[in-house]
């Protein structure tokens, strides 16, 4: 298991403060939508079908769900987003999931069919007690179904931002088998997806209930092969990420020195890494733009850059962006393609540093 070895008490990260809201990418929006009716059209099909999710937001995901009638629970801690998704009609529990709210939600509702968790499993230090909880919720047949970034394409494209206090695990098919085999639980299929830079889906089940798909057996294979897990890999890694570091701050000084203007685009929590790691203030970057109103008017974690409105991109637009939310590139290159007309050129660094 690829890990933190540092724990951030969770009240400080998740609470009424929380500003990431999901839905704030189109992208994304159509991706959790998807999903929603593929469950729908699968998994919730029997008898009055119950579905829960871990950390579901401002409810990306439950608010097709809900909006067909189908008995569903979001449990979500950080108030910020549970209200939003609250308002929209989605039934939410305000707290943290763990073995003793499995337990109380099993009592209250009975046990549930789909338990799905995005983005989150690997935000969870006490993996242990979710998985517990788990165990104890899931029906005889059910599933558990989680995506998270994935540690094959994090070492594939050194995508080291991944890293950062959220992000406690970062898994691979072959961490997530040992870790459900733990608990009493299986892996049963693996889908690689290409969001948030690459993640992998991972389908659990009641150990010796459901036929483990072939996909499952080769990523592992796979990753056994390249030696995901070897010391080697990994400090290889390490020495990419430094070079990514020496390129990306000697091109900020060198258009610097030029007077271009540059700005951030993306107030992500990846970014906090990447600029931490680099040395990257305000006197390289002018200000970040982010369209998350949480966000703005505030400065970035320890490097102090101003975060501003998405409209202060435009007014006018810098010579560079560099292009934190890198994982929405496509939605984000779209969006602004005005920018690009005016002259101004993207700053990218992952896979390594090059503009376009
Ligand atoms: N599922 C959404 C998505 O993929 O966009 C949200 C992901 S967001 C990065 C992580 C979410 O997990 C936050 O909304 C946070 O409040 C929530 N969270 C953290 N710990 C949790 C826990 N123990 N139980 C339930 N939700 C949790
Ligand atoms: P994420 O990479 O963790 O999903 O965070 C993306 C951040 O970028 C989030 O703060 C919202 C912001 N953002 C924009 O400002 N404009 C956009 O078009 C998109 C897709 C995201």
């Amino acid at each position: 298991m690829v890990q933190l070895m540092e724990e951030v008490p969770r009240d400080r990260m998740f609470n009424e403060g929380y500003p990431y809201f999901s839905s704030g990418s189109a992208f994304m929006r159509e991706h959790f939508e998807g999903l929603a009716k593929r469950f729908m059209g699968t998994e919730l099909t029997g008898d009055d079908p119950f579905i829960v999710e871990i950390g579901c937001n401002d409810g990306v995901m439950l608010r097709a769900i809900a909006q067909s009638g189908l008995r569903h629970l979001g449990i979500e801690p950080s108030g910020s987003v549970a209200d939003a998704a609250a308002e929209q009609g989605i039934r939410v529990r305000k707290s943290f999931f763990e073995e003793s709210t499995a337990k109380e939600i099993l009592e209250a509702d009975g046990p549930a069919d789909v338990i799905y968790s995005a983005n989150t499993i690997c935000h969870i230090p006490y993996i242990g007690s979710i998985l517990d909880g788990i165990a104890a919720l899931l029906s005889p047949n059910g599933v558990f179904v989680f995506e998270d970034p994935y540690l094959g394409d994090i070492v594939d494209k050194t995508s080291f931002d991944q890293i950062y206090d959220e992000h406690f695990f970062l898994f691979s098919a072959q961490s997530v088998a040992a870790m459900a085999a733990r608990h009493g639980l299986e892996l049963v299929d693996v889908e690689h997806l290409a969001v948030h830079g690459g993640e992998v889906r991972y389908t659990l089940a009641r150990a010796g209930s459901r036929t483990p798909a072939p996909a499952v057996t080769e990523l592992q294979e796979q990753e056994h092969e390249r030696d995901l897990h070897t010391l080697d890999t990994l400090r290889g890694f390490g020495s990419r990420v430094l070079t990514i570091r020496d390129d990306l701050v000697s091109l900020l000084r060198r258009l610097k020195k030029e007077g271009k203007r540059v700005v951030g685009y993306g107030a992500t929590a990846k970014s906090a890494t990447v600029t931490n790691l680099c040395g990257i203030g305000p006197d390289l970057v002018e200000f970040v733009c982010d369209s998350t109103p949480a966000k703005q008017g505030r400065l970035t974690p320890g490097v102090h850059i101003p975060v501003r409105e998405a409209s202060a991109f435009s007014s006018p637009y810098p010579d560079y962006a560099l292009l934190f939310a890198w994982n929405h590139a496509e939605e984000i290159m779209a969006k602004e393609q005005e920018f690009r007309e005016a002259g101004g050129q993207w700053i990218l660094y992952v896979p390594d540093v090059r503009t376009v």
